[in-house]
């Protein structure tokens, strides 16, 4: 069988064990089956302007516990929607033939896509149009369906936990409120895992609206136990009953140009209004930190699994499919049926929204189920 050549990418965001993935996956696919690979830089970009370096032994190597993308990443470049400037003026226009023909004059066999839900949307519609694609999930938000979880959710409800684990202690030594926003965009799972594993006290996601009065509820009932101090974490997606996202910027040339934030300075400065007498409020955006630094063991782990079952897929010639987790095992599912929705929590049925309203969390909504009352 003729030697094959892979490509790979990273789309989106950057998320911890975008490395790990790309490292494994140049192992496996060198070391067991003998293929040739070659990375385009900065996504999608890299491919419609053929800008590629080849991933070798060498340049891989010691990169697992890395975050970041060695190939670099751009979460706004999609090609069947793309800015050019003809004549002087910007225009969108459909260019996925440029990049079909690169990868055609360079003899890609296959091409590794590793994305969120936008990138690999795009994979699905390459994979349409004839061209060999493999999926890798990553996204920290977790938001993608049909796997049980993402590479980079682990690392960033690691770095919530630490921050809330630090920010406990200037709240209890000042009897501060610290209201701590989290990413996410439009589902809560970070700030539900992380909320939970740093001990916060109210925790607000997009998928329950809460209002403000609920939460001075319970920051006046944590008053009356002598907790003199509350963590709130939300998720930059949360909403007011009634109300609306709360929106940073919008970045135009992007397929997701809504870029949340804001909201804990909001939330800080209602609550300043109705009880700023008695406490001191103080906002966190944990921001980026949330995507950087070192891969947890766990993402490590995760996308080494992930780079080895894709090589396997491109072994097997199984295209158009993205490689997945499910109940724990590795498997993989069609690109079809993975794009164009997300994976949100759901409120009736997850059990860590159940786990946290037992510990006596609120979630700023109406929903109290204590029959007995602290002594
Ligand atoms: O999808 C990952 C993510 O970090 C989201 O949680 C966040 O809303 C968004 O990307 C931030 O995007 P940017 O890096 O463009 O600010």
């Amino acid at each position: 069988m003729a030697k094959k050549k892979i490509a790979v990418l990273t789309g989106g965001g950057d998320a911890p064990g975008l490395n790990a993935v790309i490292y494994t996956l140049t192992k496996t696919c060198i070391l067991k089956y003998g293929y040739e690979l070659i990375g385009y830089k900065f996504g999608y970009r890299g491919l419609y302007k053929n800008d590629f370096m080849p991933l070798t032994l060498e340049n891989t190597t010691g990169i697992l516990h890395r975050g970041g993308s060695i190939l670099y990443s751009s979460n706004k470049d999609n090609l069947f929607d793309y800015k050019v400037i003809e004549n002087g003026v910007a225009v969108k226009k459909d260019v996925s033939d440029v990049a079909v023909q690169n990868l055609k004059d360079e003899g890609v066999d296959c091409l590794a896509i590793l994305g969120g839900d936008g990138t690999l949307t795009s994979a699905r519609d390459f994979y349409k149009i004839g061209v060999n694609v493999i999926g890798i999930p990553k996204t920290i938000d977790n938001d993608l369906k049909s796997t049980d979880v993402t590479f980079g959710f682990n690392t960033a409800v690691n770095i919530v936990t630490e921050a809330l684990g630090r920010l406990h202690t200037t709240a209890e030594s000042h009897h501060r409120i610290i209201v701590v926003e989290v990413m996410g965009r439009n589902a809560g799972w970070i700030a539900l895992h992380g909320g939970i594993a740093g001990s916060a006290d109210i925790i607000l996601i997009p998928e329950i609206p809460y209002t403000i009065d609920n939460i001075v509820q319970k920051i006046k009932e944590r008053d009356k136990r002598g907790k003199l101090f509350t963590i709130i974490v939300v998720s930059e997606g949360a909403v007011e009953v009634g109300g609306t996202v709360t929106v940073n910027k919008v970045v135009n040339d992007s397929p997701d140009p809504i870029r949340l934030g804001g909201i804990a300075h909001k939330i800080s400065y209602q609550l300043e209004q109705l009880i700023g007498e008695e406490h001191e409020i103080r906002p966190v955006v944990l921001g980026h930190t949330q995507r950087g630094g070192e891969t947890s063991p766990y993402d490590r782990i995760l996308s080494a699994r992930y780079g080895s079952h894709a090589a396997k897929l491109i072994h097997e010639e199984k295209y158009g499919r993205m490689v997945c987790l499910k109940n724990g095992n590795i498997d993989s599912v069609l690109l079809e049926d993975v794009v164009g929705s997300q994976k949100r929590i759901d409120t009736q049925t997850d059990e860590l929204v159940q786990v946290a309203r037992d510990l006596g969390v609120s979630f700023g909504d109406k929903q109290v189920h204590r029959k007995q009352k602290y002594k």
